[in-house]
């Protein structure tokens, strides 16, 4: 049997049935020995018919490993993750005698593209056999494969097993076909706003929520801000007015991430920081549009409909279920991004706690992307510095440190700011300096005129100096308004 050598841990073995507790070794080496259970049921259901002897040995054996991790942990659940298999939540460190099982099993779940199996209840042996078999048959490369083994278990009436297809969460996945991470960023970008759109269009109508591309969406733009930053922050100053609600949501998860890494958070945190801020104003989906796009001021009742928004955002977040397993943070972000630090603002608290780093961060980063975005009853934004300016000043509304973290991350002059400088050249500030001393000292695609023709580029580092004076070569007099010198901002960022 394959669970008879127990190094010290504590399992015993009764009559047929194991008897085991729970620890770490037992844990990785009752998972090996899974595995090597299930990669010979998985090749002999290749072979032979269910009636088939050595076929049912095999099911016995890995039965009693699926019972083993029920009993003890209460569910077996086995994913994978890139190129590893966790079970129940653990990396599986695979042992020498395991290996070629662990190959196989992999692969063939990569190949079925199936991610995560899930067993939470008891299951009998014509069951597992059903499901192996129903599973082995499964095309290669089908991303449809989960939901025909699903729609399987349920013809079969097996409810005890459950089954997600693969998450494809590689970094490469968006280097891939893009070497140039600018062109990976637009296709975040873009892609993201699709993806938002479609969920809000979903919710709208009572449909399946794509919470996993969406997450999918959200590692990718963390690994290319890991790479280079400025690539996703430049392109929020895409303010497509049409679109405003979803080009809203992802320039406000860009600005939070931004945050969230110089706060030092981890790639999950920032992952569930960066889905609570795509979300944030989910809850607008469902205030009528008359209101949402209303060009006058909105009346009392409206008004109040307009402030239940957070609310509703909140309920509905709970609803979807693909978003998995939520963290109270997000949920709380959701209810928190209209009240200010002094807590007023928006719902209402019977209650005054302080709010949380979630709900501070998107608060400041949905005001600066709302004060820099036409609106239908506002046509003429505010610049990125006039923006800042007033977030300075409304001391009872931002983190005044979280504030500074944020002007540290967009600068003075904040990117896509159209600055004119003291060489009578334009700029376009498309990466501020990353040394705090040189804040006032971005990096700028010149714009020049000579001629009666106006010349774009190159771009310069305000913080070269003159080897021959040991001057700065360029230094920014002040901000320019964009529209009035006929510059198209974004262009600059695609
Ligand atoms: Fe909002
Ligand atoms: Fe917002």
């Amino acid at each position: 049997m394959v669970a008879n050598g127990t190094n010290g841990m504590a399992a015993k073995r009764s009559g047929d049935s194991l008897t085991l507790e729970p620890d770490e070794m037992g844990h990785s080496r009752f998972g090996n020995d899974l595995l090597i259970k299930l990669h010979v049921l998985m090749k002999v259901s290749q072979i032979y018919d269910q009636k088939n002897v050595v076929l049912n040995q095999v099911v016995k054996g890995t039965l009693e490993l699926i019972n083993y991790f029920l009993n003890s942990e209460g569910s077996l659940n086995v994913k994978v993750i890139r190129d590893g298999l966790f079970i129940n939540g653990k990396r599986l460190k695979v042992g020498v005698e395991s290996y070629i099982a662990f190959k196989f099993v992999l692969e063939q779940l990569q190949k079925k593209r199936l991610g995560e199996i899930r067993i939470f209840g008891g299951l009998g042996e014509q069951m597992l056999k059903e499901f192996v078999y129903h599973m082995m048959n499964l095309d290669d490369g089908d991303e449809k494969n989960a939901v025909k083994l699903r729609d399987d278990l349920k013809q079969l009436e097996i409810k005890s097993i459950a089954v997600e297809p693969l998450e494809i969460i590689e970094e490469d996945e968006f280097f891939g076909g893009h070497s140039n991470p600018k062109e990976a960023g637009k296709r975040i970008f873009f892609e993201t706003i699709g993806v938002i759109k479609e969920v809000v269009t979903g919710i709208k109508k009572d449909h399946f929520i794509n919470a996993r591309k969406m997450k999918r969406m959200v590692q990718g733009a963390i690994n290319l801000m890991v790479k280079d930053e400025s690539i996703l922050l430049g392109l929020t100053t895409i303010k497509n007015y049409d679109e405003y609600t979803f080009n809203h949501c992802v320039n406000v998860s860009i600005y939070s991430l931004a945050m969230g890494r110089r706060l030092g958070f981890s790639k999950k945190i920032l992952a569930e920081l960066g889905i609570t801020a795509l979300l944030h104003d989910i809850g607008k989906a469902k205030i009528p549009k008359e209101i949402i796009n209303k060009p006058d001021r909105l009346d009392g009742d409206e008004w109040r409909l307009m402030k239940e928004h957070p609310m509703i955002g909140v309920e509905m977040m709970l609803k979807i279920k693909q978003l998995g397993e939520m963290s109270p943070k997000m949920v709380i972000g959701v209810f928190e991004h209209h009240l200010n630090s002094d807590l007023t603002g928006y719902p209402k608290l019977i209650r005054k706690k302080d709010l949380t780093l979630f709900g501070k961060i998107i608060k400041i980063a949905d005001c600066y992307d709302a004060m820099t975005t036409p609106r239908i009853y506002r046509s003429k934004p505010y610049r990125p510095e006039q923006a800042l300016a007033i977030m300075v000043r409304d001391k009872n509304c931002f983190d005044p440190i979280l504030l500074k973290v944020f002007i540290g991350i967009i600068g003075i002059y904040p990117i896509g700011s159209l600055v004119l400088l003291d060489t009578k050249e334009m700029g376009v500030v498309y990466e501020t300096n990353p040394d705090p001393n040189y804040i006032n000292r971005p990096k700028v695609i010149l714009i020049s005129q000579s001629e009666g023709k106006r010349r774009i580029g190159p771009a310069v580092n305000l913080a070269e100096m003159d080897g021959e004076t040991n001057n700065y070569k360029r230094c920014v007099l002040k901000a320019l308004d964009p529209r009035k010198y006929h510059v198209n901002i974004v262009k600059h960022f695609l």
